[in-house]
């Protein structure tokens, strides 16, 4: 049993530092991506206020045979069912997995081609994970609030996946 004392009342900055501490112990010296995708999807959910989605896309090699290069698949996640599979440039998720950089959508409606998963989602936050340059999956937090996500959010979940990079 794993039991984490959470202070929601904490300065971001420190909820951050006490969330990314807890996904380090969690995951250190475990091999199985899949069970640290898991298990950071489930801190995620119980650390942060405010989200209705907590959770990974991996960029996964398409077919050989038919030429489909790479995409996003659904990983471990926490919330509704989610759209399977994403090109990669295409929604929130395609856009952070295609340029490398995080994306801080602070109103989903006016992001250009964001797929809606959960009508409730308002504002996004997906931060690439990269490993040796590149990118191999995205951590993706969606909010039922316009504007829930701010810099400090996308810095602790940058923290996050830098520690992430080589255990998923
Ligand atoms: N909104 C994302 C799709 C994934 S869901 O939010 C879980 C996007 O536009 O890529």
């Amino acid at each position: 049993m794993y039991e984490f004392t959470i202070d929601t009342a904490a300065p971001k900055h420190e909820l951050y530092r006490e969330l990314v501490r807890s996904a380090d112990a969690l995951t250190a010296g475990e091999p199985d991506a899949v069970a640290n995708m898991a298990n950071v999807a489930a801190l995620l959910w119980e650390y942060l206020p405010d989200v209705n989605w907590t959770g990974f896309y991996r960029v996964v090699d398409g077919d050989p045979s038919t030429g489909s290069g790479q995409e996003l698949v659904l990983g471990p996640f926490q919330g509704k069912a989610a759209c399977i599979r994403i090109a990669l440039g295409e929604g929130v998720c395609g856009t952070a997995a295609a340029s490398g950089e995080t994306q801080l959508v602070k109103d989903v409606h006016a992001f250009p081609g964001h797929i809606a998963c959960d009508a409730n989602s308002a504002s996004e936050l997906v931060v690439p994970v990269k490993h040796d340059g590149k990118v191999i999956a995205v951590i993706d937090l969606d909010s039922p609030s316009l504007m829930r996500f701010d810099a400090d959010d996308a810095a602790g979940i940058e923290q996050l996946a830098l520690i992430l990079a080589g255990r998923i």
